[in-house]
């Protein structure tokens, strides 16, 4: 009857969890945007949540990535030509950059130098996450 979930144990759980992260800080991006076009869209609150339960995805993804990498042992490899290097330094950055600005955010003051330090970061943020997700198609779909 459950013969679906034979050899569960072995598939990869990575694609588990990368959704969380990639919708809620895609969103995040979106929002922060959003915010500067029409404030009572995207109140700070808002973005802050989206935010920080993205981030809380975060350690739950690398580790699972790691995990599906067979360990870290492609770093020492250095082939660099491999995609899955690219992924795991776009992932990485992202996870920092995005990290980052949400510490910093909560402690903004509202300037016309933060309005770039803050759209600027959450730019790059979803830049580097878009690249990782493209690599990651690349190695899955091709
Ligand atoms: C922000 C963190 C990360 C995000 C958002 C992310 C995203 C993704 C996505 C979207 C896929 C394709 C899943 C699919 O449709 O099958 C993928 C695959 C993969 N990622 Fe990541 N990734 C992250 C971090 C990492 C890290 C740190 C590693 C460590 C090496 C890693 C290793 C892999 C591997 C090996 C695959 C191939 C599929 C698998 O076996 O899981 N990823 N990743």
């Amino acid at each position: 009857m459950f013969a679906i979930l034979d050899g569960i144990e072995t598939l990869p759980i990575h694609p588990v969890f990368v959704h969380f992260p990639i919708a809620l800080l895609t969103l995040t991006w979106a929002f922060v945007l959003a915010g500067y076009i029409r404030p009572a869209v995207a109140p700070d609150l808002l973005v802050g949540w989206f935010e920080w339960i993205g981030i809380a995805f975060l350690p739950f993804t690398i580790v699972t990535g790691i995990v599906d990498a067979d360990g870290l042992g492609f770093l020492t490899e250095r082939i660099w030509s491999q995609p899955l290097i690219w992924h795991f330094l776009a992932a990485l950055s992202a996870s920092i950059v995005f990290t980052g600005h949400a510490v910093w955010r909560r402690k903004r003051t509202v300037s016309r130098r933060t309005v770039w330090i803050d759209t600027g970061l959450v730019t790059l943020g979803f830049w580097l996450l878009l690249v990782a997700g493209l690599l990651a198609g690349e190695m899955v779909y091709t």
